[in-house]
């Protein structure tokens, strides 16, 4: 019978060791709840479904943006571009994804559902809560897309703990690839 994994073995080191090696996106999730704006860094947005149009999101189970979702109903993600890196930062800072009032420093509006909308993204998923599924430590929030749109720029992306940006050259200039 193996050890079970625990946050503090060597199967939880190397899940996190490996876990650096997968590059992503970076984008905010945002909520507003009785007068407070939350928002939070995250890596782990995925596109989930077209029929219905799902999104998903996981989010540590105690945050406080997983209780605002929940009473609100609703959530944006927003994709960050390559020139918002410094919003990144700002909403992976302990503390600093709650604010009264909104978040003076970082331009916001809304969109179909009333939920903040960063400005200047790349990317945006306006969503109405659809469910929230348990996963461990963190909390699956999955939202039903209301409005969806883009603009121009680079996505932001994350690996190995740090922000990049998309290399210019595609791979199908070697060949490989459609
Ligand atoms: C690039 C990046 C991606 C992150 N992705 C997630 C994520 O998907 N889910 C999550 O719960 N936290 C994620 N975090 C951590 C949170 O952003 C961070 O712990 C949190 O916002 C800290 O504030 P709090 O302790 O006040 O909640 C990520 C951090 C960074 C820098």
């Amino acid at each position: 019978m193996s050890a079970p994994v625990t946050a503090a073995g060597p199967a939880a080191e190397a899940y996190r060791t490996a876990a650096r090696h997968w590059a992503t996106g970076v984008a905010v999730v945002t909520a507003e709840h009785a007068g407070e704006s939350f928002a939070k860094t995250v890596s782990s947005f995925c596109p989930l479904s077209l029929d219905p149009l799902l999104v998903s999101v996981a989010v540590t189970r105690h945050s406080p943006i997983v209780a605002a979702v929940r009473a609100d109903g609703r959530f944006a993600v927003s994709v960050l571009t390559d020139r918002q890196a410094h919003v990144a930062r700002r909403f992976a800072t302990p503390g600093a994804g709650r604010a009264l009032g909104g978040f003076t420093a970082v331009p916001m509006r809304t969109e179909a559902t009333g939920a903040p909308v960063l400005e200047g993204a790349l990317a945006w998923f306006d969503c109405r809560l659809h469910t929230v599924l348990p996963a461990g430590d963190h909390a699956l929030l999955v939202g039903r897309v209301a409005a969806a749109a883009t603009a121009p720029g680079r996505p932001l992306l994350y690996q190995d703990g740090g922000y990049r940006t998309l290399a210019p050259t595609p791979l199908t200039s070697t060949g490989v690839g459609a």
